[in-house]
């Protein structure tokens, strides 16, 4: 038997050695997804957990192919935590235009931060959850995959690989509890026991490989994965099906205005307050969302609209009416400053592409 542990007060009891876990770490040697912060499957030494830890909160909400040239510019400035640490907060904003969910950039540098000054990261699964910024998630998978340690790392592919192999039919998010069990009996114990022929990060890697390549939300190809014969939703018929969810509420509609005012090479720009949506990010000036917004332009002037953009974030959809000037004015926010469009967030990026038309 492997390791037992007691996890969030369930008793943790792993199988031998699933057959699914062999049958995947045998599929993961030769299709793994050749990614910058990964080590080849079998290869002697461990992942760099600065890259890793990186990479997995990159890939939070986004995807493999929008990470890579961030996570190569980011690598390339900033080789260690202790340069990440030593960034400014501008700097490290700019960077990360365009990826969205800024908070976790804010957080990135924090928890880079919080590392540098102990000396290094953590090599436990509980001492990374102390880290500013990483949540269950993600200290489960830089335990793993950086570490070697026995954690069930469940992400969004994960839920789906798992939902379908055991035919958990209980809908999402009321079946996280059973798909973690079901995951974690999956998980081969830590690395350093010597025990399992499986590395617990090459496993997490594996099961997101295959929910990303081959057990896809629509029309998985079962005919090439490698576990399809211990597949309970394909044998029950219901594998591209699951999981099943929740119908969640309709995301409202938030509208506001935008301002667009230029004087020669400068542009008005403003630094959003630290916390809440687009956090610490730059942007051109705007009235407080709402469903019904007062117009608040920056300085009188005529002001007009050159356009509109729609954005959706995690919890509503924003209309932005788009107003420019070729006015002048005392404005009562921003700055004047050159811009880089490549330093703004996507919704401001949408924005000056609608202002100069
Ligand atoms: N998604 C999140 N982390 C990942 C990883 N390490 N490999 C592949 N896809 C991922």
């Amino acid at each position: 038997m492997g390791g037992q542990g007691d996890e969030q007060g369930v008793l943790r009891m792993r199988d031998e050695m699933a057959p699914e876990t062999a049958a995947l770490a045998a599929w993961y040697r030769r299709h793994a997804r050749d990614l910058p912060w990964r080590r080849p499957p079998g290869a002697a030494g461990r992942a760099d957990p600065y890259r890793v830890w990186l990479s997995e909160v990159m890939l939070q909400q986004t995807t493999v192919a929008a990470v890579r040239g961030y996570f190569a510019r980011f690598t390339a400035r900033w080789p260690t935590v202790a340069d990440l640490a030593a960034a400014e907060d501008g700097e490290v904003m700019a960077e990360w235009a365009g990826l969205g969910y800024y908070a976790r950039a804010r957080n990135l540098l924090a928890c880079a931060r919080a590392v540098t000054a102990r000396g290094g990261f953590p090599d436990t699964e509980a001492g990374l959850r102390e880290l500013p910024g990483i949540g269950p998630y993600t200290a489960a998978a830089v335990a793993a995959i950086a570490f070697g340690r026995g954690a069930t790392v469940v992400d969004g592919n994960v839920e789906r690989v798992v939902s379908r192999l055991r035919a958990i039919e209980t809908p999402l998010p009321a079946s996280r509890p059973a798909i973690r069990e079901a995951a974690a009996r999956l998980t081969p114990p830590d690395a350093s026991a010597g025990v399992g022929a499986v590395d617990p990060g090459d496993h997490a890697q594996a099961m997101m490989d295959l929910g990303a390549t081959i057990c896809t939300p629509r029309k998985p190809a079962c005919i090439l994965c490698p576990v399809a014969g211990e597949c309970e939703g394909r044998r029950r018929g219901i594998a591209g099906d699951l999981p099943n969810k929740t119908a969640k509420p309709v995301k409202p509609v938030r509208r506001g205005e935008v301002y667009v005012a230029r004087r020669g090479e400068d542009w008005l720009l403003e630094r959003r307050p630290p916390r809440g949506l687009l956090g610490g990010t730059l942007g051109f000036p705007t009235v407080a969302w709402s469903e019904a917004p007062d117009p608040a332009p920056p300085f009188a002037a005529s002001w007009r609209k050159a356009g509109a953009v729609r954005h959706t974030f995690t919890h509503f959809h924003l209309e932005l009416d788009v107003m420019v000037t070729e006015g002048a004015g005392n404005p009562d926010r921003g700055e004047w400053a050159p811009l880089a469009p490549g330093d703004l967030p996507t919704l401001f990026r949408k924005v000056h592409a609608v202002a100069i038309g």
